[in-house]
């Protein structure tokens, strides 16, 4: 195949981006997305130009790093799949492919189609874990028994691998899929019930400083997410939010703020 492709290049944070086009040949339609983009850089080293910057970790669907804009969507056309999942079959010869990074404010552009996403891993600190008595103590975690549905519904949340398409699909750039999603793998344990308050107050809060949007209900970040994670984690997260909000001391309680996040 030979196609052309517009890629976003931006040196750092602070320079000016740009499209720019490059055109391509000899594209198999085996070759994943990210290897088509290994060509693409192999060819620019050769002419002592810079390879485009992309970030990419497993190649197989699991770390969340692969984060592409492809023609307007996160991790291109196909659903439930990562960029790296995402193989050439899926273009013709002859189309123009437009690649962009992530975009969202929290996301701040490190270099070409590289972002920072660490706001994600601030949320998760917040609260995504639960705290295990290791004095030696220990309960196994086998021996708490846990309803099928539940478990199941736990397992599903926990497939968010932070990838952030939520968040790029989004028209106000809202993180709440990957909170809730984070917030509803312990809400549904007997193990994550004990620090359920603090979790939900916690997680929120952290989202919104972050600078994250508000959900509206427009659903694309379902559509969008290449683990399938429903909104109804979203309904949950706020669930969670609300019966905190009426349990935690004054002092974190449910502001006008909180509400309008939650409620928009
Ligand atoms: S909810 Fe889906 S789209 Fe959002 S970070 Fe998790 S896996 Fe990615
Ligand atoms: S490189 Fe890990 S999910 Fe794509």
């Amino acid at each position: 195949m030979k196609l052309t492709l517009k890629i976003w290049r931006q040196k750092n944070h602070d320079a000016k981006g740009e499209l720019k086009t490059y055109p391509i040949d000899g594209i198999e339609g085996d070759m994943s997305f990210l290897e088509m983009l290994d060509v693409l850089n192999e060819g620019l080293i050769n002419n002592g130009e810079e390879p485009v910057v992309f970030d990419h970790d497993c190649r197989e669907g699991i770390c969340g790093s692969c984060s592409l804009q492809i023609n307007g969507e996160p991790h291109g056309p196909d659903r439930l799949i990562t960029t790296c999942q995402l193989h050439m079959r899926s273009f013709k010869d002859g189309d123009t492919i437009v690649i962009e990074p992530f975009r969202a404010n929290a996301f701040p552009v490190i270099k070409d189609l590289v972002v920072d996403r660490s706001a994600f891993d601030r949320i998760q600190q917040a609260g995504g874990y639960v705290s295990v008595n290791t004095s030696g103590n220990t309960v196994d975690a086998n021996s708490i028994p846990v309803n099928k549905h539940d478990a199941d519904e736990s397992f599903n949340a926990a497939t968010c691998i932070g990838c952030g398409a939520c968040v790029a699909a989004c028209k106000n750039a809202s993180a709440m899929l990957f909170t809730s999603a984070k917030i509803s793998q312990f809400a549904l344990l007997p193990q994550g019930k004990i620090e359920a308050t603090e979790r939900a107050l916690n997680m929120v809060k952290q989202m919104d400083e972050e600078g994250f949007g508000n959900c509206s209900n427009t659903g694309a970040c379902e559509i969008e997410c290449p683990k399938g994670i429903t909104l109804v984690n979203i309904a949950r997260m706020n669930r969670e939010y609300v019966s905190a909000s009426l349990e935690a001391p004054l002092s974190n309680a449910w502001s006008i703020d909180d509400e309008s996040s939650l409620f928009d």
